[in-house]
């Protein structure tokens, strides 16, 4: 079984996928990570140096080499699964959780670690605020194709026990 967290930058999906593997018992992935080792750049020099659509394929490839892998938790990047036809993929080889954090709860935190995002790194306050709602709009409706959709409460445990009841349905009985 994988499965994929998927959410907006800053909405703490490598912090929840890392408890999530842990009281799953499974192997976690980050998909910026594994890009960043493969590539031996970051995500931020990659974006520099061959840009984004350099990125986009790079990250659909990164996403697509899982495929054989059993018993992970994968976060996907903020634009993972807003690529052409990722989200069927996606479908096909696992279980998808939405993490739905609120615009104003992801403009506070990408405010403050904006540095090592490329997306929004040269962005002021209220440009950052444009750009989440713009952004939002435009990926909410592959967001929303996810199978679980999990609300952000700030309580990473909470919801990690959240994630778990509602992933049972779709684990294998032990
Ligand atoms: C991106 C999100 C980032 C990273 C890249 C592009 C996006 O991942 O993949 O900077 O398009 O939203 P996180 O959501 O893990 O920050």
């Amino acid at each position: 079984m994988k499965i994929f967290l998927m959410g907006f930058m800053g909405a703490g999906k490598s912090s929840l996928g890392i408890r999530l593997a842990k009281v799953l018992d499974y192997d976690f992935i980050d998909l910026d990570e594994l890009i960043e080792e493969i590539e031996g750049q970051s995500i931020q020099e990659i974006f520099e140096d061959k840009g984004e659509r350099y990125f986009r394929k790079l990250e659909t490839n990164t996403l697509k080499s899982l495929r054989d892998r059993q018993n992970v938790v994968v976060s996907l990047g903020g634009g993972t699964p807003c690529q052409n036809k990722i989200m069927e993929w996606i479908k096909k080889n696992g279980i998808s959780i939405y993490i739905q954090t609120s615009q104003s709860l992801l403009v506070q935190r990408l405010y403050s670690a904006k540095a090592k995002r490329p997306l929004i790194k040269a962005l002021n306050k209220k440009e950052l605020i444009q750009y989440v709602k713009a952004k939002m709009n435009q990926r909410r409706s592959f967001y929303n194709q996810a199978v679980i959709t999990v609300r952000n409460d700030r309580s990473l445990k909470l919801m990690v026990v959240k994630m778990k009841k509602r992933l049972t349905p779709f684990l294998p009985a032990s």
